[in-house]
C-alpha cells in the first residue's frame, strides 16, 4: 500500500480553472450559532436548553460561481453552532428530512446523530445501527457535566458515515466552564476552525472516490466551509479551536513564519500546561486548541497556516496550504485594553480528572490490533468488524470494563502504510506512551481520539463511565470506519444484566 503521506491529490477536482478556487481569494466565515428554541427548567434545578436541527438537502456556496449540493444539519456547511455553559443541559431535536436516497450515491439516508466528546446514555449517544430513516426525527439528551471543551457532532448512520459527514453532516458545540472563561480568549477572539477536504465534479458537486476504502484525499482544503479562507486579525492573542472534521486527511498544521504556536486544549478541554510547537499531527476528530500571538506582527503582514503533512505541490495541488491571517491595525488603543488577561499566554492551565490517571490505577489491561489483510478486505479490529457485531445481534463484545473501572488500553498498528485515528465513546482517556516513549507535548492532554499512525503502538488509560451500557470503538477515517472497522464494549454490565438503554430497542 501506498503511504498517505504521498498519496498526490492531483486531479482530484474536474473543475476547469475559472471554476477553481484560488487559495486566500475567499473571505473567512464563522459557522452560524444556534440558538435554543426554548428553555426550561428539569427536576433538579438545571436549566435545560432546547435546540431544533433540521437535516436537509441544500446548495451551498463553496466555489466561486457554482452552486455545490451539500446535505447539512439546517441546510449549512458546517452545521450550526451550540455553544452552552457547563451544567446547562441540553435536549437537541435532530428531524431528518434529507432525501430518501443520497442523491448521488442511492443509498438510505438513515442516519444517527452523535455528539463527539460527550457522555450521553447509549441510547443518545448516536449508537450506528440506531438509526432515524427520512422522515422521522429523534430528540438526544446531553447532560454536559464534562469540563469545557470543543465537541461536535456528526452523523453516525451505520455504513455511510463517511459520505454523510463529506456531505456536510458536521458541526461544532462548545461548552464552556468557569476555569476556562478566566484563563482562554473569549468571544471574538475564540474562534473555531473546521477543516475538511473536498473535491468536485465539473458541474460543482462533490465528488467522492474512498480509493477502494482506503481514504478520502481532496484537494480542496476547506476551513469553515469556505476554500482557503483568508482572515483579519488584530495584533494580539486569538484561541482557535481547531477541529479535523476530514473524513481521512490528516494535517501538520505550522505557521509561515517558523514561529511557535501554543496548545492549550485537547479533544477533553484544558491541558495540564500549554506546549509550545511549531507543528503537531492533526488526524481526523481530533480537536486541538492553540493560542497564536499576532502581536509581533506589524499590520499588513500576512501569516500563512500551512500543512507540513504535503509538501507536494504539483500542478494544483494546494493541500500544503489551510488559510491565512491578514493582519490589520487594532480598531483602537481601549479596545485591546479590554481584556488583558486574555491577551496573553498562560503556562499553568487545568489538570482535567483523567490527567492524574497512571498505568497503577488500572485493574485491566486489553490490547487492540488494527489492521487489514489486504485490500479490498474489510478493515478489522482484533479481526472483529462490525459486520460481526451485526451479525451476533449486538451481542459480540470486545471489552467488558466494570462501572467505574480504570484500564489500559493499547492499540497497535500493523496494517503497513496506513494511519488510524482511533475513537472510543464515552470516555476522555490520556495517552501513557506512545512507542514506548513520553506522548508528543501537544498530545498531552485529555483526549477521545488517538493517532496510531503506521508501525506505531499507543497506550491509554481511561476511567469507565458514568453511564452504563454499550458504546463503541473504531477508526475515525470513516471509509475505514464503514468497511468495518468498527467494534462495540460494554460498561457495567455482568453476563445476564439487561441494557435498560439499549441504544437498539430504542431505536425508531
Ligand atoms: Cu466522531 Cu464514533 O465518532
Ligand atoms: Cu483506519
Amino acid at each position: 500500500t501506498v503511504p498517505i503521506s504521498t498519496v498526490s491529490a492531483k486531479s482530484a477536482s474536474q473543475l476547469g480553472s475559472r471554476d477553481m478556487p484560488r487559495p486566500y481569494a475567499a473571505a473567512f466565515y464563522r459557522p452560524a450559532p444556534l440558538r435554543p428554541a426554548s428553555t426550561s427548567v428539569d427536576a433538579d434545578g438545571a436549566t435545560v436548553n432546547h435546540y431544533r436541527i433540521t437535516m436537509r438537502q441544500a446548495d451551498a456556496q463553496i466555489l466561486p460561481r457554482k452552486k455545490t449540493s451539500i446535505l447539512g444539519y439546517n441546510g449549512l456547511f458546517p452545521g450550526p453552532t451550540i455553544e452552552l455553559e457547563q451544567g446547562t443541559r441540553a435536549v437537541v431535536k435532530v428531524r431528518n428530512q434529507l432525501p430518501k436516497n443520497h442523491p448521488k450515491l442511492g443509498y438510505l439516508m438513515a442516519t444517527s446523530t452523535h455528539l463527539h466528546g460527550s457522555a450521553t446514555l447509549p441510547e443518545y449517544d448516536g449508537y450506528a445501527s440506531d438509526v432515524t430513516p427520512a422522515g422521522f426525527y429523534k430528540d438526544y439528551h446531553y447532560p454536559n457535566f464534562q469540563p469545557a471543551r470543543t465537541l461536535w457532532y456528526h452523523d453516525h448512520g451505520v455504513h455511510f458515515t463517511a459520505q454523510n459527514v463529506y456531505s456536510g453532516l458536521a458541526g461544532l458545540y462548545l461548552m464552556h466552564d468557569p476555569v476556562e472563561r478566566e484563563l482562554l480568549p473569549q468571544g471574538a477572539f475564540d474562534v473555531p476552525l473546521v477543516i475538511s477536504d473536498a473535491m468536485f465534479a465539473s458541474d460543482g458537486s462533490l465528488g467522492y472516490d474512498d480509493r477502494d476504502r482506503s481514504g478520502l484525499w481532496g484537494d480542496v482544503i476547506l476551513v469553515n466551509g469556505r476554500p482557503w479562507p483568508v482572515m483579519k486579525v488584530q495584533p494580539r492573542v486569538y484561541r482557535f479551536r481547531i477541529l479535523n472534521a476530514s473524513i481521512s486527511r490528516s494535517y501538520r498544521p505550522t505557521l509561515s513564519t517558523g514561529d511557535a504556536v501554543h496548545i492549550v486544549a485537547t479533544d477533553g478541554g484544558l491541558m495540564p500546561a500549554t506546549q509550545s510547537v511549531r507543528n503537531w499531527r492533526h488526524g481526523p476528530a481530533e480537536r486541538y486548541e492553540v493560542l497564536i500571538d499576532f502581536s509581533k506582527y506589524r499590520p499588513g503582514q500576512r501569516i500563512e497556516l500551512r500543512n507540513l503533512s504535503n509538501p507536494n505541490n504539483r500542478d494544483y495541488d494546494h493541500t500544503n496550504k489551510i488559510m491565512a491571517f491578514d493582519v490589520v491595525a487594532p480598531p483602537s488603543e481601549s479596545a485591546m485594553k479590554l481584556d488583558p488577561k486574555w491577551n496573553q499566554i498562560p503556562g499553568t492551565l487545568a489538570g482535567s480528572e483523567v490527567m492524574q490517571l497512571t498505568r497503577g490505577d488500572a485493574e485491566e489491561k486489553r490490547s487492540f490490533r488494527v489492521q487489514r489483510a489486504d485490500v479490498g478486505k474489510p478493515w478489522t479490529i482484533n479481526e472483529v468488524t462490525w459486520e460481526d457485531v451485526i451479525a451476533s445481534n449486538f451481542k459480540l463484545a470486545s471489552a467488558d470494563p466494570r462501572l467505574g473501572a480504570v484500564e489500559v488500553w493499547e492499540f497497535e498498528n500493523k496494517s503497513g502504510g496506513w494511519f488510524h485515528p482511533m475513537h472510543i465513546h464515552l470516555v476522555d482517556f490520556k495517552i501513557l506512551s506512545r512507542n514506548g516513549k513520553a506522548p508528543f507535548p501537544y498530545e498531552r492532554g485529555p483526549k477521545d481520539v488517538v493517532y496510531v499512525g503506521e508501525g506505531e503502538k499507543v497506550e491509554l488509560a481511561m476511567k469507565f463511565g458514568p453511564h452504563k451500557g454499550r458504546y463503541m470503538v473504531h477508526c475515525h477515517n470513516l471509509p475505514h470506519e464503514d468497511h468495518s472497522m468498527m467494534i462495540q464494549f460494554r460498561v457495567g454490565l455482568g453476563e445476564d444484566d439487561p441494557d435498560e438503554h439499549d441504544p437498539i430497542s430504542a431505536a425508531p
